[in-house]
């Protein structure tokens, strides 16, 4: 396979790049922006908006498993404990990349505890039983999923950076709720055998 683009139609009619030198004039030009360019189509207020919204979301959510890995406890206990910690680091990473993203875009990241729950799309449920646990992490997994979805369709072209990355996370997003689905499933086929 050539790694060159293949012309679509219309190529004819429309230049494959803006002209060089308007490329290159624009890039002069608002330095200070660093990544954002001229070329930036999104609206950059909402998007940090929502990057922030998603950040609450992974910290809320990294102190959900966090809190889950430490309470596991029964028979099941040390297999699931093991996928909270993952989810865990999964949620932190993803806060990470979130964070670092918002600040490429000129944008501030906000950790304050103030109002952290507020602003997380998921919630914080502490869960009083191994399942209860699981149900809540998966519910949260799945609040997840639908919000990521929404953000990547509202960024469509405009911002392919963030789209990409946010679809990279959606999809670890929907392993994290499979797993949780797997658990539920394989604790239920247990608490059969062992009546
Ligand atoms: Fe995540
Ligand atoms: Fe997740």
């Amino acid at each position: 396979m050539s790694s060159v683009p293949s012309a679509g139609p219309g190529a004819k009619s429309q230049p494959f790049l803006s002209d060089v030198k308007e490329l290159r004039r624009r890039a002069r030009e608002h330095i200070a922006q660093g990544a954002v360019t001229p070329g930036y189509h999104a609206d950059l207020d909402t998007v940090v908006k929502l990057l922030n919204e998603a950040l609450a979301t992974e910290i809320v959510c990294t102190l959900r498993y966090r809190r889950h890995y430490f309470m596991a406890r029964g028979i099941h206990g040390e297999g699931v404990a093991a996928e909270f910690l993952q989810h865990a680091q999964d949620e932190q990473q993803h806060a990470d990349q979130i964070a670092a993203r918002i600040v490429q875009l000129g944008g501030e990241p906000n950790f304050a505890p103030e109002g952290l729950a507020t602003r997380s799309h998921a919630e914080y449920v502490e869960g009083d039983t191994l399942e209860d646990m699981i149900k809540e992490d998966l519910v949260a997994e799945r609040i997840a999923i639908d919000s990521y979805k929404e953000m990547v369709l509202y960024l469509g072209e405009n911002d392919p950076t963030t789209r990409r990355m946010l679809e990279e996370i959606l999809a670890k997003e929907e392993e994290h709720a499979d797993d949780l689905a797997n658990l539920l499933q394989d604790i239920g086929r247990q608490d059969l055998r062992h009546r």
